[in-house]
């Protein structure tokens, strides 16, 4: 029976380091993964896997692509491909930054560190701009539905394609605009977290409406605040059985559909973006047969 990485679907924790790694040059990718392959999966870790590390041993994982950057009207959303991706959670940062350290001892003959993102918690899972986030979560079987890859075959099936982007916030230009024109930004009232009826068409939850797309775009956004007081924003995260959906929504946000750019770029940008699969486990280790191993 196929099996998910633990922590895909586990609620979010106190803390989470994101790691994103590149193949140093001249590294064999058969013996990376082998090495991969030999460490033990663990409740907390996230691992997902790039197509440079793919195509590093000429193999190919039906569905996983490089995010390619995406660009409308005034907006950018740029791509900063690893070849490997992981997340590390626990409830005390530095136990979490201490398991960060042994995994990349470990790894270090074969990858450098491309990102580093060390994420925490925000009150009951808020942006720190104040809005809650993961509302809209699909919970349950439609969680599972929605994330995980299954009728695939062995090695894709209990897989999971996530999608990666690091956003810096500028919440002094936020802070400048009155309560009612931030919640038209985000198209929810930060107070009650209920959807404004009158939130305009570039409001974020009109541009990301899983329900209004066709087929609909339902995807586990596990997204964390990040950073320090010059410098912070969110760490978006979202668990797919495919890109499609996180794809269809970027672009609207984006204005590619009708012109109409998201709100939420008038306070903030991303500034990377990658695509990874988190493949399944098999007795407690990572299960690389879609890629040949
Ligand atoms: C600065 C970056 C972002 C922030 C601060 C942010 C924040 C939020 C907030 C506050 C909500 C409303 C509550 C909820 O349902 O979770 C939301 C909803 C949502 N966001 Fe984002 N988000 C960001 C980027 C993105 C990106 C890049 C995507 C996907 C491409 C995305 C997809 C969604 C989806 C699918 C929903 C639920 C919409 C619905 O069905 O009602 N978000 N986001």
């Amino acid at each position: 029976m196929a099996h998910t990485q633990n922590d895909i679907l586990a609620p979010i924790p106190r803390v989470r380091e994101f790691i994103s790694l590149g193949l140093r040059p001249g590294a064999d990718g058969v013996q990376a993964l082998q090495k991969l392959q030999a460490m033990k999966g663990n409740q907390c870790v996230v691992l997902g896997i790039g197509e440079p590390l793919m195509r590093a041993v000429g193999r190919e994982i039906p569905g996983l692509k490089t995010f390619v950057p995406v660009s409308g009207a005034g907006v950018t959303f740029p791509s900063t491909q690893s070849a490997l991706w992981l997340s590390l959670g626990g409830d005390d940062a530095g136990e979490v930054l201490h398991r960060c350290r042994q995994w990349l001892a470990c790894v270090d003959d074969f990858f450098h560190l491309d990102e580093e993102v060390a994420c925490f918690r925000y009150d009951i899972g808020r942006d720190l701009s104040g809005y809650e986030d993961g509302t809209e979560n699909p919970q349950g079987d439609k969680a599972l539905q929605a994330a995980i890859v299954s009728g695939q075959g062995p090695g894709l099936d209990g897989g999971s394609f996530v999608a990666i982007q690091k956003w810096v916030h500028d919440l002094g230009r936020l802070e400048k605009m009155p309560p009612h024109a931030r919640d038209h930004l985000v198209g929810r009232g930060h107070e009650t977290n209920e959807e404004l009826a009158d939130a305009p068409a570039s409001a974020h939850v009109k541009r990301a409406a899983q329900e209004r797309f066709e087929p609909a775009a339902f995807m586990l956004r596990k997204s964390m605040p990040w950073g320090n007081a010059r410098e912070h924003g969110l760490y978006f995260v979202a668990y797919g059985n495919s890109f499609s959906a996180f794809e269809r929504v970027l672009h609207r946000m984006a204005g590619l559909d009708d012109g109409i750019t998201d709100g939420l770029l008038q306070f903030s940008r991303a500034v990377s973006g990658g695509f990874y699969f988190c493949p399944p486990m098999q007795n407690g280790r990572y299960d690389l047969r879609a890629l040949g191993l």
